[in-house]
């Protein structure tokens, strides 16, 4: 049996309100016991059990791993010109996207998943140990299914995102294309894909497309999620809670309709804000959704468009500084707001029976995530049980 006590923890975040006054469940000079990979263990330092081994905190702050839940990692080159054209004056469509597909169906496998590899390992990095990515830069039934394939060598939560924009070929034949992904790409993504997005925006599907693809997928047992209100206000937020979608995501537009839908519904609210920051668009103000007790998580969505980061720490200081969230709700959204918008109970907190994933942060407290913006806070990040 492998086991480790992290002792010497000026505060830890568990996520468990019952470990603490707040949702946080904030412990302050804990000790965390980790036995074959979980958290079997937590409370108060001098209350700690003896363990195997035993690590130092040194009174730094420990958090849950950050679910990082929405990225687009499997593509080839960049796009970075396009970006620049964007910082002088032009917008952001999601036309770009055919750019990355030409240079994705060009890719190797190995090119492919060397790429996306070197993207997780950056995420985990910067305290991410519980990754989503999605296909959507293939576009045909092959290139759509060795994405995925690929994405499934790097995490369980993987997602079809063949409706991500029309492909050239299939210009003016919209409806065609989404006949392929219903009648064809859906069965063969299936073995490799958990959940099923669409990118229901200007420039991409409707919202009849989105439904049928959405409920086709469903059909074949797919779990569906949407990309929802990036470019404009649409009907994203009630399609999504009409077909019972783990999270609606962008939703930089939102109205008081969206929010009464998603106040009755299981469906979490994620915001991406390297995506506004990234194509210099307004930043949505999150409170009205807060505070009215909508699920929300926040996540980083790399791509090479319209947001190219991995990292949280960064998508925490941009929700604070930017979403009025609180430093607090800005940590809970990106840990188990994430989890809830993967459906996962065993990541995004640090209670008893948690997979031991945690990062000790090199200061005492949580609030430095946003407090110090562009600063390495990551000490040490642990992956199931292990110190990566
Ligand atoms: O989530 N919005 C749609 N898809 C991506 C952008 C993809 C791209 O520009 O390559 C997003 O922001
Ligand atoms: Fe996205």
């Amino acid at each position: 049996m492998s086991q480790s006590l992290i002792k010497n923890i000026g505060l830890l975040v568990t996520n468990d309100s019952s470990l603490g006054k707040t949702e946080l469940g904030l412990i302050e000079n804990a000790a965390l016991l980790i036995e074959n990979g979980k958290v079997t263990w937590v409370g108060a330092n001098e209350s700690a059990p003896t363990a195997e081994k035993t690590i130092d905190a040194a009174g730094k702050a420990v958090i849950p791993g950050f679910v990082d839940s929405h990225n687009h990692l499997i593509f080839a080159k960049d796009r970075a010109a396009e970006f620049s054209a964007r910082m002088k004056g032009e917008s952001y469509t999601a036309g770009g996207i055919s750019t990355t597909v030409a240079a994705t169906r060009s890719a190797t496998d190995d090119e492919l998943l060397s790429n996306a590899t070197r993207l997780v390992h950056e995420g985990l990095h910067s305290g991410t140990t519980t990754v989503e990515i999605k296909s959507g830069y293939g576009l045909t039934v092959k290139d759509e299914v060795r994405s995925l394939h690929i994405a499934k060598q790097l995490t369980n939560e993987t997602t079809f995102l063949g409706a991500h924009v029309v492909p050239s070929e299939y210009k003016g034949k919209a409806d065609e294309y989404v006949d392929l992904i219903c009648e064809q790409m859906i069965t063969q993504v299936k073995p490799h894909a958990k959940w099923i997005d669409v990118f229901c925006d200007k420039g991409a599907f409707t919202t009849g497309q989105a439904r049928k693809i959405l409920l086709a997928g469903k059909a074949a047992g797919l779990l569906p999620r949407l990309h929802a209100n990036q470019l404009e206000q649409g009907d994203g937020h009630a399609l999504g809670v009409e077909v019972g979608a783990a999270s609606v995501d962008h939703i930089s537009h939102f109205n008081n309709d969206d929010i009464e839908l998603l106040k009755k519904s299981k469906t979490v609210a994620t915001f991406l804000p390297g995506a506004e920051f990234s194509t210099r668009s307004k930043y949505p103000d999150a409170r009205r959704l807060l505070e009215a007790g909508v699920m929300v998580a926040i996540a980083s969505d790399c791509n090479p468009g319209s947001s190219y980061t991995t990292n949280m720490p960064l998508m925490i200081a941009l929700a604070v500084r930017e979403m009025y969230f609180t430093p607090e709700q800005a940590l809970w959204s990106a840990t188990y707001g994430g989890a809830l918008a993967l459906q996962r109970d065993d990541v995004g907190h640090l209670a008893v029976g948690a997979r031991a994933d945690f990062v000790i942060l090199k200061e005492s407290s949580y609030i430095h995530l946003a407090y110090r913006p562009g600063v390495n806070l990551i000490d040490d990040v642990w992956q199931h049980g292990k110190r990566s």
